[in-house]
């Protein structure tokens, strides 16, 4: 499911076989308005979402390069699980979680 928060688009799916878990993933702040605190502010918006449809834990993957997402993670006290070495990109992937 697409969601739109001030202006910041991203989906949440529900892990297939655990329901309560969500799956966040595709967030894009548009280009020309990064690094202006959009993304930061629309990741507690995200997180408020996903609280109001009854998940109990997010997950997500993030390129370990991508210093602004990880910021933001870690701002919102996710949790890095493990990371993998993906086989498609050569790019080192941090597996996070965090309580909803
Ligand atoms: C990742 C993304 C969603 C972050 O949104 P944003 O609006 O650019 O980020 P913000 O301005 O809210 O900044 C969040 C933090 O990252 C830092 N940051 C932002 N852009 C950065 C950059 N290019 N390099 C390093 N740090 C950066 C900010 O300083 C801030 O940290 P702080 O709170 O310590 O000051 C956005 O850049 C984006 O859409 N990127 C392309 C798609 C993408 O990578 N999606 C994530 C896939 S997992």
């Amino acid at each position: 499911m697409r969601f739109n928060h001030n202006g910041v688009l991203s989906n949440i799916e529900a892990l297939p076989g655990c329901s309560q878990i969500a799956v966040f993933h595709s967030v894009f702040v548009p280009l020309g308005q990064r690094h202006n605190g959009l993304g930061k502010t629309a990741h507690k918006m995200r997180l408020e979402s996903a609280k109001d449809l009854g998940y109990d834990v997010a997950l997500c993957t993030v390129d370990l390069e991508n210093e602004a997402q990880i910021s933001i993670l870690e701002e919102n006290n996710w949790k890095q699980l493990t990371y993998f070495t993906s086989s498609k990109t050569g790019h080192k992937v941090g597996i996070f979680a965090k309580g909803i």
